[in-house]
Order: structure tokens, then sequence, then C-alpha cells
């Protein structure tokens, strides 16, 4: 419990420290800084409002500029993942468009709106499938990804390899009944601030033959035209 709370501790702090670096390669923008002077200076003594409920529940609310999501693993061979993208559950057991190996959707990364999902078989699945799938996908969508059960078996070096040029940098390493969190996008430079991995590892599993469930939450900077 302690080992993987200081996990999601330091995968918070990774998250923050890289958003910059994802929407710098993500948009090639500049962007205004505001000293903190002039914006206190402004409005020294903001009326206090109730906290208003977050997107997808999440801790911190999101700026305009992006889009809240939350990704939750799946939990052992038992629990399906489920996905929160701007508010709207877009996979789920009870959306019922899961199912074991890998759950991806792509959304546009300019609107927001869902364009697709998918779920591949990995432990004995074509991975042609997989393979189509993302390779079809087009420049600015994001791809949100999370595992379930088991996201590697059938993943060869060409599958791998895309999801590295989506932004990820464990999809070279993902093994048997490996937990995994994602989120990448087409055309993005760098690796994506967005990915949690935890390995299968007998001694540290918190299931029988899996371990503990990963649950990932931030804001995704639009893609501007
Ligand atoms: C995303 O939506 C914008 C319009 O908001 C459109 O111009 C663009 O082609 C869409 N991108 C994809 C990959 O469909």
């Amino acid at each position: 419990m302690r080992w993987t709370g200081l996990i999601r501790i330091a995968a918070v702090l990774f998250s923050l420290g890289t958003t910059w670096l994802f929407v710098q390669t993500y948009f090639n923008t500049s962007w205004k800084v505001v000293s903190l002077r002039s914006w206190l200076g402004s409005d020294p003594d903001p009326p206090k409002t109730q906290p208003l409920r977050t997107k997808c529940g999440n801790q911190k609310s999101c700026p305009e500029s992006s889009f809240a999501f939350k990704v939750i693993s799946g939990a052992a061979n038992v629990v399906g993942p489920s996905m929160c993208f701007e508010n709207t559950i877009i996979m789920s057991g009870v959306k019922n468009n899961i199912g074991r190996g890998l759950n991806i959707a792509l959304v546009n990364g300019t609107n927001g709106q869902l364009m697709k999902t998918g779920v591949f078989d990995m432990y004995s699945g074509d991975i042609k499938l997989l393979l189509d799938f993302l390779k079809a996908i087009q420049s600015g969508t994001i791809v949100i990804v999370a595992s379930y059960d088991d996201p590697a078996t059938k993943l060869n070096d060409e599958a791998r390899k895309l999801f590295t040029s989506l932004g990820s940098s464990h999809a070279s390493k993902l093994a048997f009944r490996d937990n995994w969190n994602f989120v990448g996008a087409k055309g993005l430079k760098n690796e994506s601030p967005f990915e949690q991995h935890l390995k299968n590892e007998a001694a540290k599993n918190k299931y029988d033959g899996w371990p503990e469930v990963l649950e990932m939450e931030g804001c995704i900077p639009k893609k501007m035209d």
C-alpha cells in the first residue's frame, strides 16, 4: 500500500512537471506569462465560492484550454477498465464496450469529440486488428489506452513502435499481465506525461497473479488549428 502510494504521488508530480513539455510539443504555440503579482493586484480578495464538482470527479478542475480525463485500468481479470473524458464515460463495463486486452478510445484533439473505440484481445486475439486500428489514426487525434487482464502477449515490435510513436515510453517493455494506462496523441513529438505502468511481479502484486489497479487523471491540452 505504502509503495503504491508513493508511486501515485510520484506519478502526479511527474505529470505536473511534464505537462508543460506535452503542451509545448503538441501545439508549437507560445504562451503569455501572467505574473502572480499583477493577478493578485487586480483582484486582492476573490469571492469565496463553493467548490463545484469537477469533470470526471477529478481532484482538480481543468483550464478551458484543456480536456479533463480519468482512466482506470482493469482489476485483475475481474473488473474492466473505465475511461472518462470531459465528464462523459466513453468506455466502461456498463457501456459494454470494453474487454480483455487493450481498450482504446480515439478523440478529436481539437473539439474533444469521441471518434472511435476499440478492444483488442492481446492474449489470444489477432494482432493485425490492432495494427490496422493504430495505423489509421490521423494527426491531431488523442489516443487513450487502458489495459485489462493481459495487454501484451500478442504485442509485437510493430505494435509497440506504433504506441511509442504516439508518445509512450513503456509500450516497448509491456509484458504479460502488466497494468498500463496511457494517453498520447498522433503527432506528439515527445514522450507523453500521461502514462502509468505497473509490472506483474509476484512479490508485489496486489491480486493473485495481477498488479494493483492504476488510476490516472489530468488535463489534456486542446489542439489549436
Ligand atoms: C477534428 O475536428 C476538426 C473540427 O473541429 C476537424 O477540422 C478535424 O479534421 C478533425 N480531426 C480529425 C482527425 O478528424
